[in-house]
């Protein structure tokens, strides 16, 4: 009887040694891991000093990769009343195409869209993709490129385009948020980021998370696009690089990037003598000053194969799937032609709100008017700004009284449904 006792006793010890060893190993790891990521993260590096709560989030999404989130769960003050009774409406920030989620407090606080949220009382949260300098982990591949060819096991970090940014990226982030605060979310996109809204929505998976959408500089369709500068790049050269250089990230501080700029820049038809006029559009109401705090973060990396495959919609009036061509969708489809996005699957109770703007080089109207004319219904609400381009949207020094104070009293507008 004593010796079972004492049997039992050393059993439970063990355990109880095991369990505290375990524990202490994996709250040591999560200190070194949240330790690593504050020092690099853009809690640190964008929002210190600005007097703005900021809190690092990792999600990891179903293909593995480590995406980081921030959260600015209160403006300056502190005292500002939750918007509705309860408790505050979460709005999820979306970015763009080798942007990151830095571009919501680039410019002063009453003019970017992150901190003004956060002062008009919503729980603002903030989505980086992956590649970009915010969320460049995975569990088992790196981003670095190896200079050994990839084994055919190896999957490649930089094997995606936008198809996995709506099918992953964007449910991970949505699904944690609407899991971490209870409610519904609002989603705010700048150009890819309404990609992948309408391509997501599309699918139903997201739906039941979100309560409305308000896109900025929305696409799905892009072949009326102005950019010369694009138009040429992924009419004769995107492809190429691609064939040549296999899955690699694009990162216009690089060599890559560098040669495209060059290459395309030193044809006669294509006037690069404001690159980001040749880009965009001539942006109405950039703040040229402040153009060095820009480049401190962007622009972004992201994928070649991204690149390809908005290349693929520029030439084509399609909303689709990457095409891996004839044979390469059979086994990614089991069908010649990749998938469409069927824009009529997108609920017709989703509330949306669209700006769009008359000098966008990449969002052209004919094409806003292409996918408007494909919903279901027709968003609840519009705003249309004739002199404004692509990162007006996201950097107009005038975006708080042309834009921003009309979505924040959509989201008002529709309160009840988060
Ligand atoms: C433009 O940026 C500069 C430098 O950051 C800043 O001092 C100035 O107030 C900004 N101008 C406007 C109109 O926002």
């Amino acid at each position: 009887m004593e010796k079972a006792a004492i049997q039992i006793l050393v059993l439970l010890l063990a355990l109880a040694v095991h369990l505290t060893i375990c524990y202490s190993l994996q709250e040591s790891e999560v200190q070194t891991r949240g330790k690593a990521k504050e020092a690099e993260g853009m809690c640190e590096e964008v929002l210190k000093g600005s007097g703005y709560p900021c809190m690092e989030y990792t999600v990891q999404t179903e293909d593995g990769f480590l995406l980081g989130l921030q959260r600015i769960p209160h403006g300056l003050g502190n005292k500002v009343q939750p918007l509705m009774n309860k408790h505050k409406a979460p709005v999820l920030l979306q970015h763009g195409v080798v942007l990151g989620g830095d571009i919501w407090f680039l410019n002063l606080p009453a003019q970017s869209l992150g901190f003004m949220l956060a002062d008009e009382g919503f729980d603002v949260w903030v989505a980086n993709v992956r590649g970009t300098r915010w969320s460049h982990g995975h569990i088992a591949l790196t981003k670095h490129e190896q200079q050994k060819k990839n084994t055919k096991k190896e999957k490649n970090y930089w094997d995606w385009s936008w198809d996995e940014l709506a099918m992953y990226d964007l449910p991970a982030m949505l699904e944690f948020v609407y899991k971490t605060t209870g409610s519904k979310v609002f989603y705010v996109a700048h150009s890819q980021g309404t990609i992948m809204g309408m391509a997501a929505f599309s699918q139903t998976k997201v739906n039941s998370m979100v309560a409305a959408a308000a896109l900025l500089s929305p696409i799905t369709y892009l072949d009326h696009i102005t950019s010369d500068f694009i138009k040429y790049a992924a009419d004769h050269y995107v492809d190429w690089m691609v064939k040549t250089m296999g899955m690699r990230q694009f990162n216009l501080h690089n060599e890559l990037g560098v040669e495209l700029i060059d290459w395309v820049c030193m044809k006669e038809d294509v006037d690069c003598g404001n690159f980001l006029t040749a880009l965009t559009g001539p942006n109405c109401c950039f703040n040229n000053t402040r153009i060095p705090h820009y480049l401190e973060f962007e622009p972004h990396s992201t994928s070649l194969k991204n690149l390809v495959h908005l290349a693929q919609m520029i030439r084509r009036d399609t909303f689709c799937k990457y095409d891996y061509g004839y044979l390469g969708n059979l086994q990614h489809y089991l069908r010649l032609n990749p998938p469409e996005y069927d824009l009529s699957l997108i609920p017709a109770t989703l509330p949306m709100w669209i700006a769009w703007g008359g000098n966008d080089a990449l969002s052209d109207p004919t094409d806003v008017l292409h996918m408007l004319k494909k919903l279901r219904t027709k968003p609840a609400a519009m705003v249309y700004l004739p002199d404004y381009a692509h990162l007006d949207f996201v950097l107009s020094v005038h975006a708080k009284e042309d834009l921003y104070n009309s979505m924040i009293n959509f989201f008002r507008s529709h309160a009840e449904l988060y």
